[in-house]
């Protein structure tokens, strides 16, 4: 599975990209709000770091604004995935910036007849907010499992990107489901690694050791 990391912090994705968690960036004007950094300096700074996609989103709402604002984006660097939202405009725009070569995110998916839209559309990802959906209790982890089976019943190659993670729960059941991508905040991917019970053990460990009054090494 890739992880991909939803912020615009680049201290953050620095930190976790020397241990080798992250296989792309997701940013969005709410992220550079938060990053206090103008778009394509900090998306530029992004795309150095990183390899891998790094989806910076468009503002417009017109296609042809859309598209005008995706190729400015997708100038920045040959890694941008270039962000619409998902509205009949944004399917145009999706549809124009694949055929000419660009990569594609739409986002702002919350039903499987959109995401299959999105699909027909030729994006290369399909971003799922599935924190959102559970803020107006519906169940957004069952609509990552829709989309993975209508995507794999026909065979489309567009990834499911699941966005709006808000727990760890959250990442081990999209891996279970089979999302190819998840995207979530740094927090999100740090708490991954605690769990209660190897706190628990550790001190037990600790504790024990100082018993034996030995040391490793000397
Ligand atoms: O990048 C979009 C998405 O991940 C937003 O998450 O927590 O603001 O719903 P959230």
């Amino acid at each position: 599975m890739r992880f991909f990391v939803d912020t615009a912090d680049i201290a953050a994705i620095r930190e976790l990209h020397e241990l080798g968690m992250v296989d792309g960036v997701t940013t969005n004007p709410s992220l550079i709000l938060k990053s206090g950094r103008d778009i394509a300096e900090v998306t530029r700074e992004i795309c150095e770091l990183v390899d891998g996609p790094v989806s910076a989103e468009v503002v417009a709402e017109a296609a042809e604004d859309m598209i005008r604002e995706g190729r400015h984006l997708a100038d920045i660097a040959p890694n941008i995935a270039v962000k619409v939202p998902l509205t009949w405009d944004g399917l145009k725009a999706c549809k124009a910036l694949t055929d000419e070569g660009h990569m594609v995110n739409v986002t702002l998916c919350f039903s499987a007849a959109q995401a299959l839209l999105a699909a027909k559309a030729g994006a290369t990802f399909i971003s799922p907010f599935i924190g959102r959906l559970d803020d107006v209790n519906l169940d957004g982890l069952q609509l990552i499992a829709d989309i993975r089976q209508i995507y794999d019943n026909y065979g489309y190659e567009t990834n499911v990107l699941a966005a709006s993670i808000r727990s760890v729960n959250h990442v081990s059941e999209c891996a279970k489901i089979g999302a190819d991508v998840i995207t979530a905040p740094p927090a999100v991917i740090h708490a991954m690694a605690s769990h209660p019970l190897t706190d628990k053990g550790l001190a037990q460990f600790t504790a024990d050791w100082a018993r034996t009054g030995q040391k490793i090494g000397g």
